[in-house]
């Protein structure tokens, strides 16, 4: 190949295939036990991605646990089969599926038909339209060409499914999302919330979707880490501090727009986009107004990024209205996290199928003295009657006289027990309306949830980060991370293998580490050498140590910077609080005096 041959190869190659190959080498990312082969959508992070990561969900708990007063917790990953059933996940939590008949590789079937037509949101089609759509526009396998049309489509619940303990009496699953590990304990952290409303919960913690067909390495996987806020209010009195987020400008693209032949994004501002309705919910609002500077702080390119409302047919089971913060990734755009309006739907839900108590108890301002109507059922009556089905009759008396008192009007009331009918003299029901004095009621709160996907995250912000310039005629790679996320802050290398420089290079990267710096030590290999590694990792800073500063009394040490790999000489011993003041964002590197 000749070098212009090399050169339009490198064009034709997109930045994610060269971040992955990046990722691969310099240990932030591969896909896990490819001594056994690999398997589809399990990675490993490596050391410089374990770091970039930790760096990530350490800024997000700092955001959004933290600095908003919220509690954090940490919950099983394998939760019991009622919870998923009350959940929605058990029933609902499924994709389609589409087999190709010939090489028997699986594919969703939505994302068959949106990569092969004009088709945007074929997730909310009905299957029996997708198998249409598939058969009129003769899709085929992406796998081996082979046509799919007359294939079935069927529902794929997504849930790992396990046994908990030996035999399969106790089924359980691996969490989908790690909200529902905050909302079964929802009864006790009211508690710790002393019982008033607003507060929030958040949880940083891996979840586990069994994707038909995982794709594009860690940006769609069957095992990532999510970090969830589930902020619960009252939705009649609660209202967010809007003020302190109203002049936070977005770039939003709502429903209605996405829906229009000549729709496009509408930048605006938080405050506007609630005061003419773009935004519905001013609590989603308020944490798009937190999220977005936050995004821009860790690293994600502001003019790459949107928030995108869910088109009705796209909306999850249990949310209200969502809103996705996307990245733009070689054209596309990604979806890193979910804003969603989840209303009272998951407590309702699990107080339903648990019969605990997901209810917060409202003080009114005053008592009230209300009607109730109440029954004291005569169970001489109802127990001969009704056997061991007295209990649940009682349930639905009371049940009846909360909800239509009118029905105990005639001589007898009727009642539907497990499908069947069944009259009751009211006098035998023990009906009755009576004045009570209330000091308040149970509510049942709702749900206002933020949910992170971190590595989605550490994928955008390593692919907005990726630069290629030329250093002295060189091509070099090198990745601008910020240095609140990037996996080291400063490299500290001898500049040659000389015992003495080596020793005095451990010494400066022992200060520096003890200044509470992450520092790597790099003596292999030529200077040059070193810094390209240091640059593909995304160091921010390197130390060089030469023979001056060991010479001379205050001979220093060369301090280069990442970005404009422009180098200064500074003095050893103010090394460390120099970069803890540059790291902590208070010094710039250009301002500083050699
Ligand atoms: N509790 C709400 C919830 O789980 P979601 O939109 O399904 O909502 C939230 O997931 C985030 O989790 C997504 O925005 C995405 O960043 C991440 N995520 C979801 N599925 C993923 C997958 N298979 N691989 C990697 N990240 C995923």
């Amino acid at each position: 190949m000749s070098e212009h041959d090399h050169a339009a190869a490198n064009a034709a190659e997109s930045t994610s295939e060269k971040l992955v190959e990046l990722a691969k080498r310099r240990g932030y990312f591969f896909q896990s036990a490819g001594a056994y082969g690999g398997v589809g959508g399990f990675y490993t992070f490596g050391p410089q991605g374990a770091a970039l990561k930790g760096n990530v969900e350490d800024a997000w708990r700092d955001r959004f646990a933290v600095a908003e007063g919220n509690m954090e917790i940490d919950a099983p990953t394998i939760m019991p089969e009622p919870v998923f059933e009350a959940s929605g996940h058990l029933d609902g939590f499924d994709d389609m599926l589409v087999e190709c008949p010939d090489c028997g590789e699986s594919h969703r079937a939505d994302h068959v038909v949106e990569d092969n037509t004009d088709y945007e949101d074929a997730e909310s089609l009905p299957i029996p339209e997708v198998e249409e759509v598939i058969a009129e526009y003769e899709l085929v396998c992406p796998a081996c060409g082979a046509g799919l049309a007359g294939q079935a489509v069927d529902s794929f619940n997504l849930m790992f499914a396990t046994n908990i303990g030996p035999g399969d009496s106790d089924p359980g699953y691996m969490r989908p999302e790690t909200a529902q590990g905050i909302f079964v304990e929802f009864p006790r952290l009211k508690e710790y919330a002393r019982n008033q409303l607003p507060f929030g919960v958040t949880q940083i913690g891996r979840a586990y979707r069994n994707e038909i067909s995982p794709r594009r390495s860690i940006i769609r996987t069957r095992e990532f880490t999510q970090a969830e806020l589930e902020y619960f209010i009252d939705p009649e009195e609660d209202e967010p501090d809007l003020e302190s987020v109203e002049d936070v400008e977005v770039t939003l693209y709502p429903a209605s727009e996405q829906h229009s032949d000549d729709g496009e994004e509408i930048r605006t501002t938080i405050g506007a986009a609630v005061d003419d309705g773009t935004i519905a919910s001013p609590w989603v609002a308020y944490f798009l107004g937190v999220a977005k500077p936050w995004y821009e702080a860790v690293g994600v390119d502001m003019d790459r990024f949107r928030f995108r409302q869910h088109l009705p047919g796209e909306r999850a089971h249990y949310a209200a209205d969502c809103w996705d913060a996307e990245s733009e990734i070689d054209g596309n755009w990604i979806e890193m996290a979910g804003f969603a309006y989840r209303s009272d739907y998951d407590l309702s839900k699990h107080a339903e199928h648990s019969g605990d108590r997901f209810t917060i108890f409202k003080q009114y301002d005053e008592p009230k003295t209300v009607e109730r109507a109440t029954v004291d059922p005569d169970m001489s009556y109802l127990g001969p009657e009704f056997g061991g089905d007295a209990q649940a009759v009682v349930g639905e008396l009371e049940a009846l006289a909360e909800r239509d008192r009118s029905a105990f009007d005639g001589d007898t009331v009727e009642i539907e027990l497990e499908g069947e009918r069944h009259e009751i003299p009211v006098e035998k029901t023990g009906f009755a309306v009576e004045e009570q004095t209330e000091a308040g009621e149970h509510i049942i709160p709702h749900v206002i949830e933020p949910s992170f996907g971190v590595d989605r995250l550490v994928y955008t912000v390593l692919h907005h980060a990726y630069r290629e310039d030329e250093v002295a005629g060189e091509e070099r790679t090198f990745l601008e991370l910020d240095p609140e996320v990037a996996p080291t802050f400063v490299g500290v290398f001898p500049l040659q293998n000389d015992d003495e420089l080596e020793d005095a290079a451990r010494d400066i990267a022992a200060d520096l580490r003890e200044a509470g710096l992450s520092v790597t030590y790099d003596d292999s290999g030529n200077i040059g050498r070193r810094y390209r590694r240091q640059d593909e990792v995304g160091t921010p800073f390197c130390v060089t140590v030469d023979y001056e500063s060991i010479e001379q009394d205050e001979g220093g040490v060369t301090v280069r910077e990442r970005d404009s790999t422009n180098q200064k000489r500074l003095a050893i011993d103010e090394l460390p609080e120099t970069l803890s003041a540059i790291r902590a964002g208070d010094l710039a590197f250009d301002d500083l005096e050699e």
